[in-house]
């Protein structure tokens, strides 16, 4: 597929350090073409440092907005005019949206990852949902889960990390996440949830601690990574019996989320099923 770049192109760009493998370009190209916008997305490889300017050039050159990811995404917020309720809470944001020189930040990686369970018929109101590690990641996952009425016990290898976010999320949903150690006997559980980077390809110990018997039949395994797209927790979850989902859902819901609120569009206009199939065949070539 090639881009034709005219007088009337729309920027929109990703702001990340480094943004090399990024499937974004290709999944929100494939977007835009179906919606008929004339716009392209552009990678920017911003060093930390620039992060001020990088986010004025927003106004300046009349984006329409960009994405931001790793390791950028609290470091932005400085900048901007105004955050919404969710990425105020996670102190995160992964979507610049530019209104008239006024700069707006959301974070649609909570609400995209539920969004990908739904897709799947997936519900977690009232469900016991183990989530594995406690970075960045995991702060929004167990906002989104909190939310939307789930249980959550959260276990890191780091303790005082969970317990952090165990407490501001309880802040908000009382009683909704407690915290265990990984490994340990934590009763019935409906969906696990890997947050760590543990299964990453360069990572040395591949499957995160779980609890005796786990993983089992009839439950869901989702692993956030999608490269690979089959970790050791997966295949493990397989041969088990589970239901197992990637992280390839994720990113094309929050990337379909952040196309939502640059366009005004309902999200269900957003060609979601098309940008994670663009995703999939783009791992595919790699
Ligand atoms: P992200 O922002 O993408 O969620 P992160 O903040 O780097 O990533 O978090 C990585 C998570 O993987 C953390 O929960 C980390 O545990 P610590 O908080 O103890 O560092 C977890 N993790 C990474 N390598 C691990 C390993 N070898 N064993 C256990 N947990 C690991």
């Amino acid at each position: 597929m090639s881009v034709r770049i005219t007088g009337t192109t729309r920027i929109v760009g990703l702001f990340g350090f480094p943004v090399s493998h990024s499937l974004s370009p290709a999944m929100h190209a494939a977007a835009y073409e179906a919606l008929n916008l004339n716009w392209s997305y552009v990678p920017f490889n911003v060093a930390p440092e620039f992060i001020p300017q990088a986010v004025d050039s927003i106004r300046a050159l009349n984006l329409v907005g960009v994405n931001v990811t790793v390791p950028h995404k609290a470091a932005v917020i400085e900048g901007l005019d105004w955050i919404d309720e969710a990425a105020s809470r996670i102190s995160s944001v992964n979507t610049i949206h530019n209104v008239d020189g006024k700069l707006h930040g959301y974070s649609t990686d909570g609400p995209g990852f539920l969004d990908s369970l739904t897709a799947h018929g997936v519900t977690v109101a009232g469900q016991d949902v183990l989530v594995l590690g406690a970075g960045g990641s995991s702060r929004a996952i167990v906002f989104a889960l909190a939310a939307a009425n789930a249980r959550v016990v959260l276990t890191n290898r780091t303790r005082s990390r969970a317990e952090e976010i165990a407490a501001s999320v309880n802040a908000f949903y009382p009683s909704s996440v407690t915290v265990a150690e990984p490994g340990q006997e934590c009763g019935h559980i409906d969906l696990i949830v890997n947050t760590t980077t543990m299964g990453m390809s360069s990572t040395e110990q591949t499957t995160p601690t779980l609890p005796p018997g786990m993983p089992y039949a009839g439950q869901t395994v989702y692993d956030i990574i999608y490269t690979p797209m089959e970790t050791p927790l997966l295949k493990l979850a397989l041969k088990s019996g589970c239901r197992t989902l990637n992280g390839v859902g994720m990113l094309a819901y929050q990337g379909a989320r952040s196309i939502s609120i640059w366009t005004g569009l309902p999200l269900s206009e957003i060609p979601a099923q098309l940008m994670e199939n663009t995703v999939l065949h783009e791992l595919k070539l790699r």
